[in-house]
């Protein structure tokens, strides 16, 4: 099996946990790259529904060694958390391996999310308040603390007391929040480096060992390619590299070992948070009416589109086969995994963005500039649809109804890129496979 990156193609919530679980078996690692415990990945198994946030979605196969990359940041109570969740539901943990360079959320990231995001007011991004901007914020200022910190209480120690010299009266003066103690950093985390430790590896060394010997890797992507820092809707965005090139450094294996690059697409777009989203049908309470507030409500209930790890309601619209093309080019996507196809049943005709309209110009491709892509109208295609019909049992593309057949293959036209998997409901036997 070819070693895989398996990522997000529009603004996160695809699908990822639920593909990574279907394919994972296939895979001898599955590996996390970038992000945090921002995400939220849906894994449905039968009668057993879990929301992962850090623990990569392969942890349910005991052959798939999950492995959380440097290029992740660690909040070690939520991981502890995690694991316990797993184990407590009978999936074993013990092959977890935790790079030994990824680095730590602590308290007063968390704290100066949640107040940069108030002082933003209404230009807030909309985070998910766990961290993970400030965490990345100091990674690249050279002041972080990494997980190997953790298990030298002396270097912690100098480590905890450095950063709240800068920290506390940013905290106190700035924001009027509370400030830490060394003392109390260290009584909360030093019994989480205890727990952690027996998982920590040299996981580049590890993965490029592995490929060397045949073995294969799944790279499982957080996020999506339009919140990627680089190349997604800047300042509206994560603070990682969520696109496929992510999977190299975030892993510490050089991109030559990546065979395979399957975008992850739902065949409708939702958003969590703010910025831009030219196919939005907006709900009634964001000034939605008429047809596009019913869209937007019924894509949202039949969807159950609720953030896993908010519980924010995520805002819905249309595919964007503009922004699909684009995610092809900045992942060099080789595959499509089609989601959610069944929610489509609920609907007459379906809409498609073919391109956007903007000062009368026409974008076929991915505008360039914020300020067009917030004014951007789309441009649509209505396409037949297959109302009433339930597909959720479908387990061959010739069983689909004609319309949605149709639906599938004119995707692949207009975005370029082959849909191998096209996924009908959210357990993992509701998946058609088309030459994955
Ligand atoms: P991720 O963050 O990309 O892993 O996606 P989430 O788990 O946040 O959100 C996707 C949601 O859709 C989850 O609740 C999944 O169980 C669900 N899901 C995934 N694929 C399908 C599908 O084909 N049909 C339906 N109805 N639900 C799906
Ligand atoms: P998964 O992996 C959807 C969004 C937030 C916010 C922006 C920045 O489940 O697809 P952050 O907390 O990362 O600084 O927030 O990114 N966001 C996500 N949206 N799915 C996610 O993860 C997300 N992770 C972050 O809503 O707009
Ligand atoms: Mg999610």
């Amino acid at each position: 099996m070819p070693s895989t990156v398996l990522v997000g193609a529009q603004w996160g919530d695809e699908g990822k946990g639920k593909i990574t679980d279907l394919i994972a078996s296939k895979y001898d690692y599955v590996v996390r790259y970038q992000g945090g415990n921002n995400a939220g990945h849906t894994v449905v198994h039968g009668d057993k529904k879990l929301a992962l946030h850090l623990m990569p979605s392969g942890v349910m196969y005991e052959n798939a060694i999950p492995v959380i990359g440097n290029g992740v940041v660690v909040d070690p109570g939520v991981l502890v958390k995690e694991m316990a969740m797993l184990q407590a539901e009978g999936i074993s943990c013990k092959n977890l391996k935790i790079s030994c360079d990824a680095h730590v959320i602590m308290p007063w990231h968390k704290d100066l999310d949640g107040a940069d995001e108030k002082s933003l007011g209404e230009h807030k991004i909309g985070t998910t308040k766990r961290g993970i901007g400030p965490c990345y914020q100091d990674k690249a200022a050279r002041k972080g603390i990494r997980i190997q910190d953790l298990f030298d209480e002396k270097i912690f120690r100098l480590k905890v007391e450095t950063a709240l010299k800068q920290k506390n009266p940013v905290l106190s003066k700035i924001y009027g929040l509370h400030t830490y103690t060394v003392e109390e950093i260290c009584e909360e985390y030093l019994p989480y480096a205890r727990i952690l430790k027996p998982y920590m590896a040299e996981t580049a060394h590890m993965l490029n060992s592995a490929l060397r010997e045949g073995k294969s890797v799944l790279f499982e992507g957080a996020q999506g390619t339009l919140l990627d820092i680089d190349h997604g809707t800047y300042p509206y965005v994560t603070s990682s590299s969520c696109c496929a090139g992510g999977a190299a450094t975030g892993s510490g294996v050089g991109p030559v070992n990546i065979d395979r690059v399957l975008g992850i697409e739902k065949a409708y777009v939702t958003r969590v948070g703010g910025g831009p989203f030219p196919t939005e049908q907006r709900f009634p309470e964001d000034g939605g009416v008429g047809e596009e507030a019913e869209t937007g409500e019924l894509l949202c209930s039949v969807g159950h589109e609720f953030g896993v790890t908010t519980g924010r309601k995520r805002r819905c619209g249309w595919f964007d086969a503009v922004i699909a093309r684009y995610a092809a080019e900045v992942n060099g996507l080789t595959d499509v995994a089609l989601t959610k196809l069944d929610v489509l049943s609920a609907f007459d005709t379906i809409k498609v963005c073919v391109a956007y309209e903007c000062n009368g110009k026409r974008y076929d491709y991915f505008p360039m500039q914020q300020s067009v892509l917030f004014h951007a109208k789309p441009i649509y295609e209505e396409l037949p649809g297959w109302k009433g019909e339930d597909i959720t049992a479908c387990k061959s593309f010739e069983e689909l109804p004609e319309n949605a057949q149709k639906y599938v293959e004119h995707l692949e036209e207009i975005t370029g890129v082959k849909i191998s998997i096209v996924a009908v409901g959210p357990d993992r036997d509701q998946t058609i496979m088309r030459g994955w």
